[in-house]
């Protein structure tokens, strides 16, 4: 047992003695001098503070904000002021924000903007994009305005099928393991019969069940290698509910196996999850028009412009320093459409950079030629999404943004995303090229700029005239903001 003194000199009780000292001490000396704000003391005292908690979730929002606030803010009452300027006065809205996820204390607004004149298939569409970046928007719709006159974008959906996997081990004969896989396959498909049911009532389900050795790579492991339809749901959790569901059966099915010996019966599950790499769940969109259709400005030929604009493509192709940036600026399009349609951004983006590698190297995901005077830039990129399920029946302008597109399906949910990452494409390499994106970019970022300097309206009209015609710095626009304001 541990002695009364023992327990006194224990770090953790020191750590409290000086603390509750130092807080005496700071009492005492703001009583002394209420102006003192003893910063230093003040940080000291709440690094000595500091103790993990427990229950943090099941505190109410008030009480998170106001332990956070003690904890790691100084107490400042104008912390708790930002994060609830940021609450909805719509009770049940902000209610159901708070619910999408655990801790909620505020709200994380990014701008919901709308990229108009759309030709796809056909088709016009305004296109929702959720996105911060300040010149995205502007570069998608000038690239939605230049192919609109051009025929548009044309797309096509190439395969749908999602990926999910049981990773297993089993210590025995890869042979026996075989016969007995042969065999419960069918008990697999049956015991997830009742999961499986409305999805296939709707067109999908499950594809194929394979077994995988990878031995090599890891000692005695196996796999479930499966393929899913999903239809119009991005189908993660009819997906991981099958893969639990074979999980469970394998193990059972292998204990009770004649032919196995003891070890062998044992199988050990290690997981079971779906895979966001989806090489099969790809869409293509693309453009094309003649080269002498192709520039828009004067000093540029259209065969001119096809030459540097292949160039910059082989390089992304070739260069994976390159290709990396220019793949960024395909995902600033998917990523803002994405996330305005309240799909999975993280999955997405794991996935297309994973397909971006497919070969062995990160690639660019997007291709050009010239053939037969014809210039022809394409986008091929791996999508799973849904439009049914998740946020999409629950945001308010997750259902805006599905309405304004048709409500889409899947597929053309995928098609429009991969023409919105095509386009940004096209507009950035555009850019880059000809002007360099600096002026562009820059323009757009006017307005940051200047709220970063607290800029009046009247200062924002003048600067926005002048800049119409002089080149936007930081250190210049302070300068002139400076010249307004003397
Ligand atoms: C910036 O967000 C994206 C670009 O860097 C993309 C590119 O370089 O192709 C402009």
């Amino acid at each position: 047992m541990r002695k009364p003194a023992e327990d006194l000199l224990n770090t953790n009780n020191l750590l409290k003695v000086f603390s509750t000292s130092l807080n005496l001490a700071l009492k005492l000396m703001s009583y002394l001098q209420p102006n003192n704000n003893c910063i230093f003391v003040k940080k000291l005292l709440r690094n000595f503070m500091k103790e993990p908690i427990s229950g943090f979730s099941k505190l109410t929002k008030e009480e998170k904000i106001h332990w956070l606030t003690k904890t790691y803010l100084n107490d400042d009452p104008k912390a708790v002021e930002v994060l609830k300027q940021y609450w909805n006065k719509d009770e049940k809205l902000q209610q159901l924000h708070d619910e999408f996820t655990e801790n909620t204390i505020s709200n994380y607004y990014l701008p919901f903007g709308i990229a108009p004149n759309f030709l796809i298939n056909n088709e016009l569409f305004a296109i929702p994009m959720a996105i911060e970046e300040s010149s995205v928007i502007a570069a998608a719709s000038k690239a939605a305005k230049f192919w609109g006159s051009r025929g548009g974008f044309k797309t096509e959906v190439i395969d749908t099928v999602k990926v999910g996997q049981v990773h297993f081990i089993y210590k025995g004969s890869e042979e026996k393991l075989e016969l007995f896989f042969n065999e419960l396959e069918p008990k697999l498909r049956k015991a997830a019969a009742p999961i499986t049911k409305n999805m296939e009532q709707r067109g999908g389900g499950i594809k194929s069940i394979e077994l995988r050795e990878r031995t090599t790579e890891v000692e005695n492991y196996y796999q479930l290698h499966c393929h899913f339809e999903t239809v119009d749901s991005m189908g993660a959790n009819f997906i991981n509910s099958c893969l639990e569901k074979f999980a469970e059966v394998l193990e059972n099915e292998a204990a009770i196996w004649e032919d196995f010996n003891d070890e062998e019966r044992n199988i050990e599950i290690v997981m079971s999850i779906l895979s966001n790499y989806v090489p099969e769940c790809i869409v293509r969109a693309e453009v094309s028009c003649s080269l002498e259709d192709l520039s828009d400005d004067a000093n540029f030929s259209g065969e001119h412009f096809a030459e540097k604009f292949l160039r910059a493509i082989k390089i992304a192709e070739t260069e994976p320093f390159r290709a990396v940036t220019h793949n960024k600026g395909i995902m600033n399009g998917i990523d803002a459409v994405v996330l305005a349609t309240g799909n999975d951004f993280r999955a997405i983006e794991a996935g297309v950079h994973a397909y971006a590698a497919k070969d062995g190297q990160y690639s660019s995901l997007t291709h050009a030629k010239v053939e037969d005077g014809i210039f022809k830039f394409w986008i091929e990129v791996p999508l799973a999404l849904g439009t049914v399920g998740g946020l999409t029946s629950l945001h308010p302008l997750v259902k805006l943004a599905m309405e304004m597109l048709g409500q889409p399906n899947a597929r053309k949910l995928m098609e429009i995303v991969a023409v919105a990452g095509l386009a940004q494409n096209f507009a950035a390499v555009k850019s880059l090229i000809t002007t360099g994106i600096q002026k562009g970019h820059m323009k757009m970022h006017l307005m940051n700029i200047l709220n970063q300097h607290n800029a009046t309206l009247e200062e924002k009209e003048k600067l926005i005239e002048y800049y119409k015609t002089n080149v936007v710095s930081h250190s210049d626009v302070a300068v002139q903001l400076e010249k307004l304001r003397r």
